[in-house]
């Protein structure tokens, strides 16, 4: 379970990226959070994963305090915090199933990963993960040859296999093209709800948050503004999502 309490961020340029966030979510939910461009998403997200300290508040996964935590407690309770990037973050020149096996990172011993080697059972699940991702024909294809919708599979396929507490993902289909991007979140959708975690997704596209997500979450300014089933994503929400003017927007002409 996942909790979150009055998140406040003021970057070191003053910027007030989150004034106060709170929500709880339980495992299994898959949750889109949509909202204007700079209004908070990937802020939020890096506050979960530990990638950024916040100002104020908590963040409380599966009971420990990601906000109270020392660096060593904060890298081991990243492994078992699954991220896929918009830009697919892969090792380039290691293989499809060796970028997944970094997945393992967390489970195997640290001097035989440190070579290279995972035993049968890491291998097991890293395979099982790219048949999820229906990618075991590229499993010995090095990352840099595979197509962007194979990666961000990829991805995928090693985020689940940290066998996650949460999966956050922000903006995974903002580089493929729409076909490919409904492609892709079908498998993002589907492997989430086959092993039951807990899914945070950060998607510009209106149409393909309503598609594959349980339950919305609209941002604006830094606030939550609505909470909510797809369902009732009326044009009154949208409205209330979407007015805001962008900080970027916002800036005066003479500023640039
Ligand atoms: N490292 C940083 N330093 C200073 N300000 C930042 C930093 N990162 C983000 N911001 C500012 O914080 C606000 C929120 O940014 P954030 O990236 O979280 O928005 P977002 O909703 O993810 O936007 P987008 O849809 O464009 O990805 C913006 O005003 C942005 O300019
Ligand atoms: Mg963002």
């Amino acid at each position: 379970m996942l909790v979150v309490e009055n998140l406040r961020v003021v970057y070191a340029n003053g910027a007030e990226a989150l004034k106060s966030i709170s929500l709880k979510a339980e495992r299994g939910e898959i949750i889109a959070i949509i909202g204007r461009s700079g209004a908070g998403k990937s802020t939020l997200l890096r506050c979960i994963n530990g990638l950024q300290q916040p100002t104020e508040g908590e963040i409380i996964l599966d009971g420990e305090n990601i906000t109270r935590m020392n660096g060593a407690q904060l890298r081991r309770a990243r492994r078992h915090i699954g991220f896929i990037w918009q830009e697919y973050n892969l090792v380039e020149r290691l293989s499809a199933m060796s970028n997944v096996l970094t997945g393992r990172l967390g489970y195997a011993s640290p001097v035989s990963s440190f070579f290279g080697y995972f035993n049968a059972q890491h291998r097991a699940v890293a395979l099982q993960n790219l048949e999820r991702v229906g990618l075991l024909h590229r499993a010995t294809n090095r990352a840099d040859k595979l197509s962007g919708g194979e990666k961000q599979r990829v991805a995928i396929a090693r985020a689940i296999s940290q066998e996650p507490k949460i999966l956050l993902a922000d903006e995974p289909v903002a580089s493929l093209d729409p076909e490919l991007s409904v492609q892709v979140m079908t498998d993002l959708a589907r492997v989430a709800r086959e092993v039951g975690v807990l899914t945070l997704i950060n998607i510009h596209h209106v149409e393909l948050a309503q598609q594959f997500a349980d339950r919305i979450i609209g941002i604006a300014q830094g606030k939550v503004v609505f909470d909510g089933a797809p369902a009732d994503l009326t044009e009154g929400v949208m409205d209330r999502i979407y007015r805001f003017n962008s900080p970027v927007a916002a800036q005066p002409l003479a500023a640039h």
